[in-house]
């Protein structure tokens, strides 16, 4: 048999957890940078597929044995997180989307752009994505070709 707390109590705790989350108080943990650079295992990512981290807004493909592709997570039509890879597409299930695994183009509208290409390495067999440097449109033709 339990005593009902008193309402009063009840809602100044919740007042006080809102309070501290709302002025950014109630963690201790230091923000994650957002432009470190991501590292994830290279046997993560199936062949003529791929994956999404949604934690670091990425998607990591490999269109052909050994070839490892990034992305931008972030759909360019109204920014939604892409939600799968399937069928040798990224798609985006807010509005239907798709984007090629090899390069990130678009493959079904209504995205106006290309998602954004980032640069990944591999050591061994870790993959690093810089998260924070973007492939120019130059850049991505050359990076395609180098790939093939
Ligand atoms: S936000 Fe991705 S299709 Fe609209």
């Amino acid at each position: 048999m339990s005593t009902p707390l008193p309402r009063r109590t009840v809602l100044a705790a919740a007042c006080t957890a809102g309070c501290l989350t709302a002025a950014g108080c109630s963690s201790t943990q230091p923000r994650q940078d957002e432009s470190a650079p991501a590292e994830i295992t290279a046997s993560e990512v199936p062949v003529g597929g791929g994956i999404v981290l949604a934690d670091t807004q990425l998607v990591i493909t490999q269109p052909e044995a050994g070839v490892f592709r990034a992305f931008s997570a972030v759909c360019t039509h109204q920014g939604c997180t892409v939600s799968e890879v399937t069928d040798g597409f990224i798609g985006c299930r807010c509005h239907g989307s798709r984007f090629s695994i090899v390069d990130g183009s678009v493959i079904r509208s209504p995205a106006p752009e290309p998602l954004p290409a980032r640069t990944v390495t591999r050591t061994g067999g870790v993959l690093t994505v810089n998260r924070s440097e973007q492939i120019t449109d130059r850049d991505r033709r050359v990076f395609v070709r180098s790939g093939e």
